[in-house]
């Protein structure tokens, strides 16, 4: 859709300009610089224009910003921002990571479907695919994408749809996305990846040929852990579906407040993780040296298992470490009671750091029932727990210093 409104921007930006510029429009009666907040609803209509039902309206160029659960400005001017920083034609926000995920599966499978989701993603993705779409009579296998050689097993004439997450949230594993989206495309399968750890700021997805790539914005695209949000970014085609289903019928409209807020956290967004990723550099190299620490995980060394993948896929190695230390259970007791710059508590990608335990035993169990050689894979990763820390924007000084107080025994 062209709002007439929208400021017209010079081709060939760079992303932390398009990070400001793009989906800015300029109030006309106001001439504020600022994005404006439309909090309506609904706007005027021409009799005879728009539709009633869903199912009639058609593409959003056609369509006036008639009920804001189909399209609401503040929010469009954020669809259109992200659409810009992933080089997707076009993108739909949703009210949270979770409900992006969701419209996804009920836009592009149906009963009789197969889909393929990778055996490690976040907790909530799992969970969804194995006890909900399974329930709709949608077939599920998971599998780990990190070995081509399991998708190509796992492809049947009706797998519709391939997800996976890279890093993968917890372990920090990583998909090859060029070489799974040939694969799957051979066997005509849409590919879409959960790109919420790594940021466009660190990899493009759509350019390696992946179809949709999915953010929780809730994390380091907002950056500062006071709003709720998701999207997907991909071709037009795949978004108008999504946006005439899932976008719809599943009501999970983003509020028009958190995209507003969404769309300022996204002005500091590079910034943000240029001093996220050098701070989790020094971090993740002084843990290596901590006796309390056995094992690190982060994209950016060179102990890294894929190390070359992500010096390949990822211009950033991202702003989450994984470490394991002995005893995980006191430890995380340890950490809680002692940490006084960082936060022991849930989620990731904000503006104060963050650590929490994930227990090997209670994500097998509860989130991902992996057995045999998936299993003997994930503890490869995670041993019998894994520490993440999401990283801030404190001084890496002050979080050196607090990390090492906190976990010498
Ligand atoms: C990788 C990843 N995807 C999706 C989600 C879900 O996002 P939300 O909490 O915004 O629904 C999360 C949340 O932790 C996540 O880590």
């Amino acid at each position: 859709m062209t709002d007439p409104l929208l400021r017209p921007l010079p081709a060939d930006l760079r992303p932390e300009t398009l990070a400001l510029d793009a989906g800015l429009t300029i109030n006309p009666a106001t001439r504020t610089i600022q994005p404006d907040i439309a909090m309506s609803v609904n706007n005027l209509v021409t009799p005879g224009e728009g539709a009633f039902s869903a199912a009639g309206l058609g593409d959003i160029a056609d369509e006036p910003y008639t009920y804001a659960r189909w399209l609401n400005p503040t929010v469009r001017a954020l669809e259109t921002r992200l659409a810009a920083l992933e080089g997707a034609e076009d993108a739909l926000a949703a009210a949270t990571g979770v409900a992006a995920i969701a419209g996804l599966f009920l836009t592009f499978l149906k009963a009789g479907d197969h889909l393929i989701i990778s055996d490690v993603t976040y907790a909530g993705a799992a969970e969804l695919a194995r006890s909900i779409l399974t329930d709709l009579g949608i077939e599920v296998t998971p599998v780990n994408l990190s070995r081509p050689e399991a998708l190509r097993a796992a492809l049947r004439p009706n797998t519709r749809l391939v997800h996976c997450e890279t890093p993968c949230n917890p372990i920090l594993r990583l998909t090859d996305l060029a070489e799974i989206a040939t694969i799957a495309h051979a066997q005509g399968a849409l590919v879409s990846v959960d790109s919420t750890l790594a940021t466009p700021a660190s990899t493009r997805p759509l350019s390696l040929g992946v179809d949709l790539v999915v953010h929780s914005l809730t994390k380091f695209i907002n950056g500062h852990g006071d709003a709720l949000g998701g999207a997907v970014a991909g071709r037009k085609e795949l978004v108008a579906r999504m946006r005439g289903r899932a976008g719809v019928y599943l009501g999970a409209a983003m509020s028009a407040s958190n995209a507003w807020l969404i769309l300022r956290g996204i002005d500091t967004f590079y910034p943000r993780m240029k001093q996220i990723n050098d701070s989790a550099g020094r971090i993740a190299r002084f843990l290596e040296t901590h006796p309390a620490v056995e094992r690190v995980i982060w994209p950016g060394l060179p102990s890294h298992p894929q190390y070359e993948l992500a010096r390949r896929q990822m211009d950033l190695p991202g702003g989450v470490i994984a470490f394991r230390t002995a005893d995980p259970q006191a430890m995380a007791r340890q950490l809680a009671h002692r940490l006084r710059v960082a936060h022991y508590a849930f989620s990731l990608g904000h503006q104060r750091s963050i650590v929490t335990l994930l227990d090997t035993e209670e994500m097998i169990e509860g989130t991902y029932r992996l057995s045999g050689e998936a299993l003997e894979d994930y503890r490869r990763f995670a041993g019998d727990g894994l520490f993440r820390l999401s990283v801030g924007l404190e001084a890496a000084e002050d979080l050196i210093a607090d990390l090492d107080q906190a976990l010498t025994t």
